[in-house]
C-alpha cells in the first residue's frame, strides 16, 4: 500500500498520508472545512455534520462528512458547492436554536454566512458533538457519562442522571467541551462537576489542593504508584 494518496480539493491536487481522513488532508493543505467535533486526539465520530463535502468517484457525487471519511487515490473532493453550503448552513442554523449565543458557534455562523437561525430556539446549551463522551472514554478511561434518550431528547447525562459512580472529577469532559455546556466549579476544597461534589486532596506540606482525591487514586493506581506519591504536592517535591 503506498504511504501518500493523492486527491483534489476543490481543484488543487493534494498529497497526504495514506489512511488521511478527507478533513485531515484538508487541514495540511490550509484548506478550511468548518468542523466542531473534531480532535486529532479522539476516534472519529462524524457527530456534528458541520465538515460535510461533495465526493465524486466516478460517475457518483455524494456528501459525506470529511471527519470520518478517508481519502483514496484520485478522489475529487469539493467543499464549497451550493449544496454543500447550504446543509452546512442548515447545521449551523440547527446549533444555534440550541445555542444562539455562544463565541464559538458564532464565529462559525459567521464564517459560512449565517446570521440567525430559522428554527425556533430552545435554549439546551449542548449541541450533542459528543467529545466528552470520547474524551472520557478514550483518553481518560473511565465511562461516565453517556447519550440519553433520542431525537429532540437526546442528551449527554450520567447513568440515570445520578452521582457518576465512574466519575473520577478529571474536568477534561469540561475542558474539551467546545461550548462550555459542562459546569465545573472548585470552592472550598471541593470540585463540583456533574452535580456531584469531590472532595479535593491537599498537600500533605504545604496545604495547597492537589486534585480530587478520586482522580489521583485512579491516576496512582493506572501506573502502579506508592501509595505516598501524591501526598505532596509539585511545589513541595
Ligand atoms: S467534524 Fe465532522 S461531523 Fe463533526
Amino acid at each position: 500500500m503506498p504511504d501518500k494518496v493523492s486527491l483534489t480539493i476543490d481543484g488543487r491536487t493534494v498529497d497526504a498520508p495514506a489512511g488521511s481522513t478527507i478533513l485531515q488532508a484538508a487541514q495540511r493543505a490550509n484548506i478550511y472545512i468548518p468542523h466542531l467535533c473534531h480532535n486529532d486526539e479522539l476516534k472519529p465520530y462524524g457527530a456534528c455534520r458541520l465538515c460535510l463535502v461533495e465526493i465524486t468517484h466516478g460517475k457518483r457525487t455524494r456528501q459525506v462528512a470529511s471527519c470520518i471519511y478517508e481519502i483514496t487515490e484520485g478522489l475529487e473532493v469539493k467543499t464549497d458547492t451550493e449544496r454543500v453550503k447550504n446543509v452546512r448552513k442548515l447545521v449551523v442554523e440547527l446549533m444555534l436554536a440550541r445555542n444562539p449565543k455562544h463565541p464559538a458557534i458564532r464565529k462559525i455562523a459567521s464564517k459560512v454566512g449565517v446570521e440567525k437561525t430559522r428554527f425556533a430556539v430552545e435554549i439546551k446549551g449542548c449541541i450533542l458533538c459528543g467529545m466528552c463522551i470520547r474524551t472520557c472514554r478514550e483518553v481518560v478511561g473511565v465511562n461516565a457519562i453517556s447519550y440519553k434518550s433520542r431525537g429532540f431528547l437526546r442528551e449527554v447525562a450520567t447513568p440515570f442522571n445520578e452521582s457518576p459512580t465512574d466519575c473520577i472529577a478529571c474536568g477534561s469532559c469540561a475542558y474539551v467541551c467546545p461550548v462550555d455546556f459542562i459546569q465545573m466549579t472548585e470552592k472550598n476544597g471541593v470540585r463540583t462537576i456533574w452535580n456531584t461534589e469531590f472532595p479535593l486532596q491537599k498537600c500533605k506540606k504545604c496545604g495547597r489542593d492537589i486534585a480530587p482525591e478520586k482522580q489521583l487514586e485512579y491516576f496512582r493506581k493506572k501506573v502502579n504508584l506508592p501509595e505516598n506519591h501524591f501526598d505532596t504536592c509539585l511545589h513541595c517535591r
